[in-house]
C-alpha cells in the first residue's frame, strides 16, 4: 500500500515500547509513506532495547526523552531537526501511564501524587511538547500534530480511573493548542480516541479483556486495531487533512455511536436463559 504520502515530510513519534505500541505500528506505517523521522522514549523503556529494531528497520534514530522534561524536550527537538535536516513535518504523542491503574488503585481511593503523576506523563506532556515546538520555532507550515486519547474522556468506564481526567486534559489541550498553532503556523492539531487495543498500555488495566470483547461486540466495525490507527495517523500527518484541526477523532468501528448492539443482546439473553 506504499504512494508515498508522506514523502519529503519529517517528524518525531514518541511512545514506541515493542511491536505492539500503536506508536511501533504507526512509524512502520510512515516509514512505509516516504516519511522520515526520529524516534524517541523515556530513557527507562529504552532499557527493554526493542526501540533499536524498530529503529534499524525504518532508518530512524533513537533520542530518548523523558516527555515530562521541558530540557529533555528542547534538546530532543534540537537533535531531530539537525538530524533530519529541517524543520518537522508531523509530531506524534503516543504516551501514557497511571501508576494509580498499575497498582489497582480504585476510582475512591487515588493516592494523589501518582494522580499528579498520571496527569503530568499523559496530558501536560502534550502541552510542554507544543511548548517546546513553538518556543524553537520547530514545525514547518501546514504541519500536524497528533495525539492518542480515549473515549474515558467523555464516558465512564469505571477501570479507567485517573486515565479518564488525564485523556480529557489532553483532548482540551489539543483544542487550545490548535487554535494557537494554527493562527501561527497553520499546524493543525488533532486527537484520535482509538478502540481498546491489545498494548502493554492497554492491557494494565484491570478487566481489560472484558473492555475489549465488549467494545468488540458493540462496534459494527469491530474494535479498530492498531495497524488501522496507524494508517489513520499517516492521513493526518499527509496533505489530504490540512483544514482538520483541533479535533477529536473517533477511531473505534463506530462504538462511541451505537446504543446497544444486536450481538450484546443475543450475549445478555444467553446469560438470562442459563441462570
Ligand atoms: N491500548 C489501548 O487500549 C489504547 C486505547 C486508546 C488510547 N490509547 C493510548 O495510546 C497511547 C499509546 O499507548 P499504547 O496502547 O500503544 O501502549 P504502550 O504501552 O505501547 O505505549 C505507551 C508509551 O508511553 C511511554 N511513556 C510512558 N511514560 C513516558 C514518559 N515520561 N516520557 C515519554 N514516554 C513515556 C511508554 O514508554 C510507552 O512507550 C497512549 O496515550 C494510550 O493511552 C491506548
Amino acid at each position: 500500500m506504499a504512494h508515498n504520502l508522506l514523502q519529503g515530510k519529517r517528524g518525531i513519534i514518541f511512545g514506541a515500547l515493542n511491536d505492539q505500541s500503536i506508536a511501533w505500528k504507526t512509524a512502520q506505517a510512515v516509514y512505509a509513506q516516504g516519511g522520515r523521522f526520529v524516534l524517541t522514549n523515556a530513557p527507562l523503556a529504552m532499557r527493554m532495547g526493542a526501540i533499536n529494531e524498530l529503529a534499524a528497520a525504518t532508518e530512524s534514530v533513537v533520542i530518548p526523552a523523558d516527555a515530562t522534561s521541558i530540557e529533555e524536550l528542547t534538546a530532543l527537538v534540537q537533535q531531530a531537526e539537525q538530524h533530519l535536516g529541517g524543520k518537522l513535518d508531523f509530531v506524534l504523542h503516543s504516551i501514557g501511564m497511571s501508576t494509580n491503574i498499575r497498582k489497582g488503585k480504585p476510582y475512591g481511593d487515588l493516592n494523589y501524587d501518582w494522580f499528579m503523576k498520571t496527569l503530568d506523563v499523559s496530558a501536560l506532556s502534550f502541552h510542554k511538547i507544543m511548548h517546546v515546538l513553538e518556543a524553537q520555532d520547530a514545525m514547518a507550515e501546514w504541519g500536524s500534530v497528533v495525539a492518542l486519547s480515549y473515549i474515558a474522556a467523555q464516558r465512564v468506564f469505571p477501570d479507567y480511573t485517573d486515565m479518564a481526567q488525564a485523556k480529557a486534559v489532553l483532548e482540551s489541550i489539543g483544542r487550545s493548542y490548535g487554535y494557537r498553532l494554527g493562527k501561527q503556523k497553520k499546524v493543525r492539531v488533532n486527537t484520535i480516541s482509538q478502540s481498546p487495543t491489545m498494548t502493554t498500555a492497554g492491557t494494565g488495566i484491570d478487566g481489560f479483556d472484558v473492555m475489549f470483547n465488549y467494545a468488540d461486540k458493540m462496534s459494527p466495525l469491530g474494535n479498530a486495531p492498531a495497524e488501522a490507527c496507524a494508517d489513520y495517523i499517516v492521513s493526518l500527518f499527509s496533505d489530504h487533512t490540512r483544514y482538520v484541526t483541533m479535533q477529536n477523532l473517533m477511531h473505534d468501528g463506530g462504538f462511541s455511536f451505537t446504543g446497544i448492539s444486536e450481538e450484546v443482546i443475543q450475549m445478555l439473553h444467553t446469560q438470562a436463559q442459563q441462570a
